[in-house]
Order: C-alpha cells, then structure tokens, then sequence
C-alpha cells in the first residue's frame, strides 16, 4: 500500500478575484503535490475558499446580493477560483468551501467540544479589531497604533464573546516552534516567539456578535464563531472531522502539510496547533510559510489597485511558461518581485533558448542523421560523455533533497544545469562533423544522440510536477515510453530504449518578442487598471445647511460669450468678455482650457456668479465665476459649462 500524504494550500477569501500571489502559493502546493504523487505516494491535496466573516458581508451588501450569493460568483462563476485553479492545472483531490453544510454543522461541534472540555468560556471582548483582516488584536500588538499585519486603521471593539484559553498552551506551542522542525523556514520561529508568544499569549476572541455572517454557536446562535476557528479547521473537516461527508480522518491522511504565505503564519503556528491541542488530535507534520510575490517592492493588493491577473499571463503565455516562472524564479521561502520583464526574460532564457533548443536541435538530429531511429551499434566515449552522464545520473538526489526542503526554485536549478550541460555536450561533440562520415563516424554520432535523449528524458521526468502538459509533449517527442516516465526511472542514466524513435513536433516554446508583448502588457494593464475605477464618481451632497437669505444674496445671471481668448503664459485661464445685460463688458477669468478651447465658447450663453468680490489673476480682475457641473468618470475629472437656451436674453437673473 502506497503511503499516504496529504497537502492543503490556505484556503481563499472570495472577497475579490484572485491575482499572480494566490496563484503562486496554489501552484507551488500543486507542485509539491504532483511531486509526491510522482514518488508513488497517495496524495490528497486540498484547496478552497474560506468565505465566512464581516468582510463578505460588508461586500455583499454594497453589491446589493446576499453574502452566500456573492461568495458564489467569485468561487464557482465565470473566471472564479474554481476557474481559474482549472486553467492553472491544478490537481487539488478536494476543494472545501467554508459555508459548505458538513463544515458547517463540523465547525458546531468543534467549538461545542472546547467549550464542554473548559477551553471556550464566555467573557467581555475589548481590544482592537481589523476589519479588512478579520483579526482582534490588543493594544500592544498593534504598530503605530495601526494592524501589525495590514498597517491599516483598527477600531476599538468592546462586546458580550467567547474566548479560547490560548494562553493556556503558550508552552506547548513554544516548544513545538524552537525545538521541532514543525514551522518552516526557520527564520520564521523567531518571529513568532518573540512577537507573539514570549510578550504573552492572551486567550482568543472566538466569537462575535456584531455581524451574522458565520457560523453560528449552535448552544448561542447570536455568536458567530471567529473567522479563523472557522477556516483552519477546514484542514480537518475535509476529510471527515466531525462530519459523515467523508471518512478519510482516520484513515492516515491526518497529519498533513499546511503550506500557507507568511502573514498566516502566526494562526497556523500558534492558533492551529492550541486548537488541535484542545482537541486532542495530532499537529500537522509541517507548517511551511512562503514568501510573498511583490510588485514595485509592496504587496499586491486590489485596494492598492497593482494586482496582476493570471488570466491575461496564462493565456499570453501558456499556462506551463507561468508556472515554470513562478516556481523557477522565487526562492519559495522568500520574498520576491514580480515582474512581466522578468517573466519573459525567464521564458525566453529557460524555456526557448535551453530546452526548447535543447529538445527542437536534437530530435531534428536524429530525423536528420539516422532517418528518427537510432542505431543499435553505438560507440561510448568516456571522457567526452562522463561530464554529461554523470552530472544527469546524481540529479534526481539533489532535485530530491531541494523539493523535501521545500525549494522547488533550487530542484529546477539543478535541473537546469543539466539541461545547460547538455547544450555544452552538443557543442563539444559537434554532431554535424561526425555525420560528414557516417560510416566512421555513426555509431558514435548514434550515442551522442542517445545521451542527448537521455538527459532530455531524465530532465522531463523531474520537471513533469512544474509542466504536466509540456513534459508529456516531450515525452511524446523524444519517444520515452511509459516506463520512462517514472520516478524510478529518473534515478537511472540508461532507461531509454537503445534504438529509441523519435517523433519531430511542435516547437514548445517560441521566443517571446520582449518589446511587444511587454507593450501589450501595458495597454491591457492599464486597460483594467480603468475598467477597475468606478464608472462615475460625483461629489458627496454638502450636509452642512445654509439658510434662505444667505442664498439669496448669490446674484446669478446670464452672460453672453463675446470674446474668448487663452490667457498668455497660462496653461488653464481662458479669459472671457461677457454682456451681462449691463452695457458694460464683464471680464471673467476661468481654469477650463483642458476642457473647452475658447472658439467654441463664443456667442454661447452661460451662467455667471456676478457679485463675488474681483480677483486678480495673472494679473488681470476676474469679476465673477461661470458655473460648471463637474464630475469624475473612469478615474478622469470631467467639466461641462453650464449653457442656456439662446432665448435667454444676457442679464436675466436667475432664481
Ligand atoms: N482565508 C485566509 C486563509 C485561511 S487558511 C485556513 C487567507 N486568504 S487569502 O485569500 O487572503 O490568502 C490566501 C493565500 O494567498 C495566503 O497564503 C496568502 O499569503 C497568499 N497570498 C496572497 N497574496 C500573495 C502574494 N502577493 N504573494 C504570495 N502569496 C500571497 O489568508
């Protein structure tokens, strides 16, 4: 019986559509996933989406729809978590939802079993809370006085809630974190201990009564239990913790590997394990808290409008290119910043100039020299072929020991220091001088090729978790039959077939043209960036009142346009003579040139403030201000003067 392994990723709010940092964290767990699974282990590999909490409800609400409604356009509508982890190819076993009902009624008896054995108990909740991050935090954790994690505004909270004796297990879970490998990396044990647990671990806040949008405390439905006793309990009740759904909690997939991004990692190292604790079930074997993808050195975030869309890169680029990128770039454990310059230049570096030239430059030899069969006879040289066959030979131990340490960035390094020296190898053995004497020459000209296969064949086995689609193209191409496709295979130099047949195909990974795609990028970019804003934003109604008489005293009238002209050495001023019914001309003086170019404007009758005190401007009186309606669409403030009908005569007043 193969031995069980069980993987999760964090499970995601729906609160908006998800960009490249979430897609990251889903394709490195798929990864290490298909990774296990390429080894022979049973793996379950969980996803899902966490949608309970004020957040959503607040979200709902201003999208006028129910929360449940909401939460269901984002994970299951068109381009929507479930949409997008399909196009990504991830190979999640299960995918939970938070308002699933067995998860629901799981999380009652959760709650219900640490309050029966002492661990809940009820008390008055004062402190901070962050409401964009769901989390309660007290006076000292707070920095600058604003959310440790977010850096946004808390607001003070003060209500009737249950608590969870965190404090408690403060030991134990000091333990856990300096004298077990359970958090990795393990720079970020100190973190933890130093900011969270040595300053003191107060007990939790596990319920809340101000909004309803929760699980509710079924023995105390005005509470609904904490978003995040809700969320992390997932890992469990997906495989049947306390629910008949499914059966698979005992049957050896508990414990697993939580990989989460590293601002979770302080409820998954601390929280995650007191809850199990007072549960009495195992800890996860591991907590791996990666790094974020950054984009100008900051966060992605859609409030901060510099999310990037996955969508538009996997479709431009192919969905095997992104997720190479991803993996190949990023030390997983740190940070890293994002951009389309590095995204292509990886492309066309990794992708089309070492294996795709690797892969096109060889299987065209074959066809070329030996009709796409290789010969039988083939003649070895030792000291030509030892640097590539030996390099190839120990690769699946070195690409083995990174990925069980969680760096995938440094597996395909090795990887492609293979893939390198077998570039090197063709240049060295010169296969279009050996087959200018076929008959000297061919049965070596015919082991050269078999190497070049071979280490083309034992780079696609490694590479097949970070390319499922690409590497069975490879596969396909280099004639690798289904034996050699497997782990066992990759640790031997020599699986291939001797007198293998090639397939010639596609070119896997055309060369991307930087300057063009990159101005796409942009466009698109920037495209979204203003579908984004709002359609129309119009300035809120003044709420402070003015009396009767005050108004008025405004004296409004209509003026005619006589004259128009820029006001010299200014970018804005248009300055207009006006009859104002007076006989005199009126001189106004107006900041609208970007909307309005002063021939248009003659012999249109507008309307004029006309006793406000003068003003010089540029040096010339402005006596009196044109009234325009002004307003902000896509993000562009827009002006429109305000003209009346010609049958108004100049001077009319207007009341
Ligand atoms: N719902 C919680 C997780 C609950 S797990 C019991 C949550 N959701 S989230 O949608 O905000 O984030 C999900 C994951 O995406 C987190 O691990 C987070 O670190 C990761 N990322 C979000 N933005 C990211 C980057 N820019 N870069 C890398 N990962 C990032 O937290």
């Amino acid at each position: 019986m193969p031995e069980k392994f069980y993987i999760t990723t964090p499970i995601y709010y729906p609160s908006d559509k998800l960009h490249i940092g979430h897609t990251y964290c889903t394709v490195a767990t798929d990864t290490l996933a298909r990774y296990k699974r390429l080894q022979g282990y049973d793996v379950m590999f969980l996803t899902g989406t966490d949608e309970h909490g004020q957040k959503i409800e607040d979200k709902a609400k201003e999208a006028g729809v129910t929360p449940k409604e909401f939460v269901d356009n984002i994970v299951e509508g068109p381009r929507g978590v479930k949409d997008l982890w399909k196009l990504m190819n991830i190979s999640n076993d299960r995918f939970i939802r938070t308002t699933d009902d067995y998860h629901v009624k799981a999380i009652q008896r959760i709650f219900k079993k640490m309050y029966d054995n002492g661990d809940i108990y009820k008390g008055v909740y004062k402190g901070k809370y962050c409401k964009p991050c769901e989390s309660f935090w007290t006076e000292s954790q707070l920095v600058d006085g604003k959310c440790p994690d977010c850096g946004r505004e808390v607001q003070d909270a003060e209500e009737e809630a249950y608590f969870f004796r965190l404090s408690k297990y403060a030991d134990r879970v000091q333990h856990l974190l300096e004298d077990t490998d359970f958090l990795e990396p393990h720079s970020r044990v100190n973190e933890m201990v130093n900011n969270f647990i040595k300053p003191g671990l107060e007990d939790l806040c596990v319920s809340r009564t101000s909004f309803s949008w929760g699980v509710p405390v079924d023995f105390d439905p005005k509470h609904v239990v904490y978003v995040w006793i809700d969320a992390l309990s997932n890992y469990i009740t997906a495989l049947g913790y306390e629910n008949d759904k499914y059966d698979d909690y005992d049957k050896g997939w508990w414990p697993g590997v939580n990989i989460v991004g590293k601002e979770i990692v302080r409820f998954h190292s601390i929280i995650w394990p007191a809850m199990l604790m007072s549960l009495g079930e195992p800890l996860p074997k591991k907590v791996y808290g990666h790094g974020w993808l950054l984009l100008d050195g900051g966060k992605m975030s859609k409030s901060k409008g510099n999310v990037v869309d996955p969508y538009i890169l996997a479709e431009k680029f192919g969905v095997d290119a992104l997720r190479f990128f991803l993996m190949r770039t990023f030390p997983f454990g740190s940070d890293g910043n994002f951009s389309n310059e590095l995204l292509i230049q990886t492309i066309n570096t990794d992708l089309a100039n070492d294996l795709g030239n690797l892969l096109s430059r060889t299987v065209s030899m074959v066809d070329k020299y030996f009709g796409g069969t290789l010969p039988a006879e083939q003649a070895a040289d030792e000291a030509l072929d030892a640097p590539l066959t030996e390099l190839a030979s120990g690769l699946r131990d070195r690409y083995e020991e990174a990925m069980e340490h969680y760096a995938p960035h440094k597996a395909l390094e090795e990887v492609f220091k293979v893939i390198s020296r077998a570039n090197k190898y063709i240049d060295e053995n010169a296969p279009w001088a050996l087959a200018k004497d076929m008959e000297a020459n061919g049965s070596r000209l015919g082991r050269v090729m078999y190497n070049l296969l071979e280490a083309l064949r034992l780079s696609a086995v490694l590479l097949t978790p970070f390319m499922p689609e690409t590497t069975a193209k490879i596969f396909d191409q280099i004639g690798a039959c289904q034996g050699c496709r497997t782990w066992d295979s990759a640790g031997h130099w020599g699986s291939l077939s001797v007198t293998v047949t090639v397939k010639r195909g596609e070119n896997l990974f055309p060369r991307i043209d930087a300057e063009k795609e990159l101005a796409e990028l942009e466009a698109a970019a920037e495209a979204a960036g203003k579908a984004a804003l709002p359609a129309l934003e119009i300035e809120p109604l003044t709420q402070e009142k003015v009396d009767f008489d005050t108004f008025c005293k405004s004296d409004f009238r209509a003026v005619k346009v006589k004259a128009c002209e820029a006001v010299k050495k200014s970018e804005k001023l248009l300055r207009f003579t006006l009859d104002d019914g007076t006989g005199a001309d009126r001189q106004i003086l107006s900041g609208i040139h970007k909307f309005y170019e002063p021939e248009e404007l003659i012999g249109k009758t507008l309307v004029a403030i006309v006793n406000l005190p003068p003003r010089k401007m540029m040096g010339l009186d402005s006596c009196g201000m044109l009234l325009s309606a002004v307003h902000t669409e896509k993000g562009e403030e827009k002006l429109h003067l305000i003209m009346v009908d010609d049958a108004i005569p100049a001077g009319a007043k207007l009341c």
